[in-house]
């Protein structure tokens, strides 16, 4: 017989005379000459109810379920008696697969995120994380299907690379060499002994790849994990974290906001409209207004506004920062914070960023002094994209490269996309996880993604 899945289940309009589920039980409540099993196989947030009657030949073993325990159960699918569910099984059959211990820690009372981050590899057993992880799977899908519907090509960019795309030295190191007894030219370790003949990490950003396929196939992006060494112990800070990154020819920072904010809001309508039962649980336990806020993301127009008109907002915003904050200063979250919640109220885009603080590959603009860069900034988070024009122009960028002290030699291959059919282009880059806690309200990074890596931390 097939097993059905409980979602399956939950949503038919006709019982079913035989079924067959598979899952864990969450509770056993005893009555007389019969009980209940609450089954959840993560498929969605409802439980099924089953009743077993004590003419069951293994009743007595049943009798003994414990929370966790794995069952299969076979029986008839008929109206609720109770409240609560409109479905559950008559079992004719119950099949005990594994027995959990009564030292399974997951037991009936609510436990704290912090304690369930020590079980990393039991909480997605929860209600709150079955949720969070089913919410996450779907996002990651509708990341696809945005792209899609709109032409781009999905892009897989190399994780292991010699580069820093971002200049900001937070690299993983990727080695083969034996830290014990490393070869030495001259004093220092001989990376060119090593794997690829040369120094390699974890990529930071699919950016600069990404970028030479946009060049070649129009619209591209990529989403897949990247890795900062950022020794930041933040609630919205991993070391480990999946990005999207769209890039596109032909495209201006104008064309780039525009996509970045269709693609936010599509991402909120889709989880709204596809996880309805889950995003309820979270508007229910962890943030009341995350339906307003959603709603507030999916329909308002996100502000638009220079980095120089922020900074004289913070200034004569009469607050008193952590950080000051002048022209020339990158924002901190505070700042960015205080500008999404409570000065604009809703998503904003902030552009035109001095260049010192911004990377090598942004586009200049014609004061000289800032780059056609771009961040979205949201309630509750800061920011969750970093994007700008790139800049195009041969000569300027090599200036650019000097200026910051990077070697053309190994960005030989990244100038000569400038050289051979150069066109204005653009991209940004999304944080997954955290506009994965925009969705759903959870203040920490560590409690959307399944294993969290964090400094000190990488146990699962
Ligand atoms: O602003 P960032 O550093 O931009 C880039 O890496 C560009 N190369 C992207 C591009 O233009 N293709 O990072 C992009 C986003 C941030 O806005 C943030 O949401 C997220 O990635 N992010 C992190 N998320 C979790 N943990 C970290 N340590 C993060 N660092 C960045
Ligand atoms: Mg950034």
């Amino acid at each position: 017989m097939k097993r059905i899945k409980i979602d399956k289940l939950q949503q038919s309009d006709t019982p079913l005379d035989r079924v067959l589920i598979k899952g864990w039980v969450r509770t056993r409540r005893d009555s007389k000459g019969f009980l209940f099993v609450e089954v959840n196989d993560g498929s969605c947030l409802k439980n099924m109810q089953v009743v077993i009657d004590q003419s069951l030949n293994n009743y007595g073993d049943i009798k003994k379920l414990t929370t966790g325990s794995a069952v299969a159960i076979k029986g008839k699918q008929v109206t609720s008696q109770g409240g609560g569910q409109i479905w559950e099984i008559l079992a004719d059959e119950v099949k005990i697969i594994s027995l959990a211990p009564e030292s399974y820690p997951l037991q009936k009372k609510r436990h704290g995120d912090e304690f369930l981050r020590t079980i990393a590899h039991l909480r997605p057993r929860t209600n709150k994380y079955g949720a969070i992880f089913r919410i996450r799977s779907e996002l990651s899908y509708a990341v696809h299907c945005f792209f899609r519907e709109r032409g781009f090509s999905c892009l897989h960019t190399p994780i292991v690379t010699g580069l820093d795309c971002e200049g900001a030295g937070e690299l993983f190191r990727v080695t083969t060499i034996d830290p014990d007894n490393p070869p030495k030219k001259d004093g220092k370790t001989d990376y060119s002994k090593d794997f690829f003949g040369t120094i390699s990490n974890l990529t930071v950003s699919g950016q600069l790849s990404a970028e030479m396929f946009a060049l070649a196939l129009g619209d591209v992006y990529t989403f897949g994990p990247t890795f900062r060494a950022e020794n930041s112990n933040t609630r919205r800070h991993a070391a480990e974290f999946w990005m999207v990154e769209p890039e596109m020819a032909f495209c201006d920072l104008r064309g780039n906001m525009d996509l970045a904010e269709e693609m936010i809001k599509y991402l909120t309508v889709y989880t709204m409209e596809t996880c309805r039962e889950d995003l309820d649980l979270f508007a229910k336990f962890v943030d009341k207004k995350l339906l307003l806020t959603l709603e507030n993301i999916a329909s308002s127009d996100f502000i638009r506004i220079p980095y120089r008109e922020a900074v004289e907002i913070l200034g004569k915003s009469g607050k008193k920062f952590e950080y000051d904050i002048c022209f020339g200063k990158d924002l901190q979250s505070e700042h960015e914070r205080f500008l999404t919640e409570q000065y604009f109220k809703k998503p904003a885009i902030i552009f035109d960023y001095p260049k010192n603080i911004k990377p090598f590959y942004m586009r200049l603009n014609e004061d000289n002094e800032t780059v056609g860069a771009m961040d979205v900034i949201v309630p509750g988070i800061g920011e969750i994209i970093g994007g700008s024009q790139r800049e195009e122009r041969l000569e300027v960028l090599k200036a650019r490269m000097k200026e910051m002290g990077l070697s053309r030699e190994a960005y030989w291959w990244y100038l000569d996309s400038r050289i051979f059919g150069t066109v204005p282009h653009s991209g940004f880059g999304l944080g997954f996880e955290r506009l994965l806690m925009v969705l759903t309200g959870i203040t920490n990074i560590r409690d959307v993604i399944p294993f969290p890596r964090t400094p000190g931390s990488i146990e699962f």
